[in-house]
């Protein structure tokens, strides 16, 4: 496994992997990794010859209050995960690397999409997620970056940076990969207390509820958006933060569910953990 901590290096590992006829895959990480970002490594394995996976804990996204110094890190364990999953570098640059002393360019994706969800509960979150992301990009020059479901907005903007700024880079959408009972696998979850990871699922189980009415034909959001809310009551140590349904692809509110596919989202606390899950509903002709 090929350990790379500067951008002049990433950058000349995949320079080299390109001139030897191989596609650079990116699966941009913060780290603490789990089978959902095996499953993201291993689906970046298969669209590309060199797959490099970038472990940084990045400042810019998290706000004042958030979990910045408490993130957990096992470079470690990292690399095990990363070597069997079938990657073939890692790039781990120190915060002076990707943000030298005086840094004060960001790239912001304005207005529509980051004005809702977590773009409206953690404010900077996104211009952090599309700066180190674009210069992520910018360092490794990959020709397909692999992303998760879970952060289904995250995704979007991702998508929308990528595609605004010219980036060359093919961006790759992958399923969320949940825990036996249903909980979306999350580096977050392990800040779980033994009684709240019991509560978890419900998050997974009001999103199925939702699902169980929209196939029944229900195409309100205020019906699909109670259905979750009743299911979350069930458990005092869940505090919900938002459920919202958005437009798949713009991701500003849907207020009924019509010819497009929308996004049923939620996030809630659990204690101090924060966590979100989605689910995609399609429209049935
Ligand atoms: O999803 C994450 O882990 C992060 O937001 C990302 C995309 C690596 C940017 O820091």
């Amino acid at each position: 496994m090929i350990i790379s901590r500067t951008v002049q290096d990433v950058r000349s590992l995949s320079s080299v992997a390109k001139a030897s006829g191989r596609k650079v895959a990116l699966v941009p990480t913060m780290g603490y990794l789990h089978e959902g970002h095996a499953s993201l490594i291993r689906r970046a394995r298969e669209e590309a010859g060199f797959v490099i996976v970038s472990i940084f804990v990045n400042p810019t996204q998290f706000g004042p209050n958030e979990d910045l110094d408490r993130y957990p890190r096992d470079f470690e364990r990292d690399r095990e995960t990363c070597i069997r999953s079938g990657a073939d570098a890692i790039f781990a640059p120190s915060v002076e690397e990707m943000y030298p002393a005086g840094f004060s360019t960001f790239i912001e994706v304005e207005g529509g999409m980051t004005r809702f969800l977590c773009g409206a509960r953690r404010p900077g979150h996104f211009r952090g997620v599309a700066t180190i992301v674009g210069k992520l990009f910018i360092a490794a020059q990959p020709d397909v970056s692999v992303f998760g479901q879970k952060d289904a907005q995250q995704a979007a903007v991702v998508m929308k940076m990528t595609r605004e700024m010219g980036l060359p880079v093919r961006i790759v959408v992958s399923p969320i990969v949940r825990e036996s009972d249903g909980l979306a696998m999350s580096s977050r979850n392990s800040y779980l207390t033994p009684e709240e990871r019991l509560a978890a699922p419900l998050l997974k189980r009001s999103l199925d509820d939702a699902a169980e009415l929209f196939h029944k034909g229900e195409r309100t959001t205020e019906k699909l958006t109670e259905a979750v809310l009743r299911r979350l009551a069930g458990s005092p140590l869940i505090k919900p933060d938002y459920v919202e349904i958005v437009d798949n692809e713009t991701f500003e509110p849907a207020a009924r569910i019509t010819e497009r596919p929308v996004c049923l989202a939620v996030a809630a606390y659990l204690g101090k953990t924060r966590l979100i899950d989605n689910l995609v509903l399609g429209v049935e002709k």
